[in-house]
């Protein structure tokens, strides 16, 4: 039997409940596939989990991006040959680890001009990035757009699609030194978040136009303020809460803010069915090839130091996405 090793999650909190073990990997069963993986993405839901926010039974892997090659296959599996390459990114958690079985119908086939790094920093943001804006809103050229947290990962995703269809996007980020990597990603304007009067700043950057959507994945410190960034009829899509959850809003608040739209969308649901998931890859995947997409790499850990990249996360010290290497 193979031995791999894998991170475990035994108990809920600071990164330093990751563990890294060492365990044997049961073959392939039926409609499985190995990978052996050679690059695993960082996401931020992976914070969320490994704190309790997002409950997980106990022990656990974390993790549920990958890439690699195919190392060994179940019965049953078919259309898929050993050493082709592949990815996911709705397997369920454990993705932390050298080796994985994953169900064959959660694979998707990576395109020779989509590198394995790519694939692992691209394939959940980037996801994510395709159902905001085809789906939640189908993003028109001319449309007004704010997105929060416009250097990381989704958001510098989310940015280029954006620009690339004809949207007009004005970013945020924590911090001025992120500024350049929001501008770099389309954003014509690039608000600092520490301004506590940051709706009035971005209404100077838009001329006083309001935003057709506003995306906000920081959720406790900004979604009340993003309801007065959103035009009338307008949608504020609440996807994420990387500053802690998002408050309760009064639906009146909604109509004194000009009959505005909230939603609370997943990637998850947008990707269930396999045949749809392979559908939205593809149009990422073609979005990659016309240079639509791309995201800085911010960061590069081990999987033995996985801990190194949860701490720079919270410490929100890198823009882009984080790396992790078996
Ligand atoms: N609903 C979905 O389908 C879905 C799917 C994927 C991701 N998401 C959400 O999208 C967001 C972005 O995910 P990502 O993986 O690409 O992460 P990321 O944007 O690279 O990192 C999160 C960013 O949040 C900002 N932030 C604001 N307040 C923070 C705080 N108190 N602590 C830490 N960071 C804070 C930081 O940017 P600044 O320093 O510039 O403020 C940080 O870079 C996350 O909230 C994630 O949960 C949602």
């Amino acid at each position: 039997m193979l031995m791999r090793r894998v991170v475990r999650l035994t108990d809920f909190g600071s990164p330093d409940v990751l563990t890294i073990a060492r365990e044997e990997l049961p073959p392939p069963i039926a409609g499985e596939v190995r990978v052996r993986q050679t690059a695993i993405g960082f996401n931020f839901i992976d914070i969320y989990q490994r704190k309790g926010i997002y409950q997980l039974p106990l022990p656990s892997g974390l993790g549920f991006e990958a890439a690699g090659f195919v190392d060994a296959i179940g019965s049953g599996v078919m259309n898929i040959q050993i050493g082709e390459r592949v990815a996911y990114m709705n397997a369920g958690v454990g993705a932390y680890a050298d080796f994985r079985n994953v169900p064959a119908d959660k694979l998707v086939r990576l395109p020779d001009m989509v590198s394995d790094e790519a694939a692992a920093t691209l394939l959940f943001k980037g996801m994510t990035a395709q159902y905001l804006l085809r789906k939640t809103h189908a993003v028109q050229p001319g449309d007004l757009l704010l997105v929060h947290s416009a250097a990381g990962g989704v958001g510098q995703i989310l940015t280029r699609w954006a620009t690339a269809i004809g949207a007009t996007v004005i970013g945020t980020t924590g911090s001025p030194r992120k500024r350049d990597a929001a501008l770099a990603a389309g954003c014509v304007d690039v608000i600092d978040l520490n301004d506590p009067e940051w709706p009035d700043a971005f209404l100077a950057a838009s001329g006083g136009r309001k935003a057709r959507v506003v995306y906000d994945a920081v959720g406790k410190d900004t979604l009340i303020k993003s309801l007065d960034c959103a035009a009338p009829f307008g949608l504020v899509v609440c996807y994420g809460a990387s500053s802690g959850k998002a408050p309760a809003v009064d639906p009146e608040r909604l109509n004194k803010k000009g009959c505005l739209f909230l939603t609370r969308p997943s990637v998850f649901p947008h990707n269930a069915d396999p045949a749809t998931f392979r559908a939205n890859a593809a149009d990422l995947f073609e979005a990659i090839a016309k240079g639509h997409v791309s995201v800085d790499i911010g960061g590069r850990f081990k999987l033995d130091n996985v801990l190194e990249a949860h701490v720079a996360a919270e410490e929100r010290r890198f823009g882009g996405a984080l790396l992790i290497s078996p």
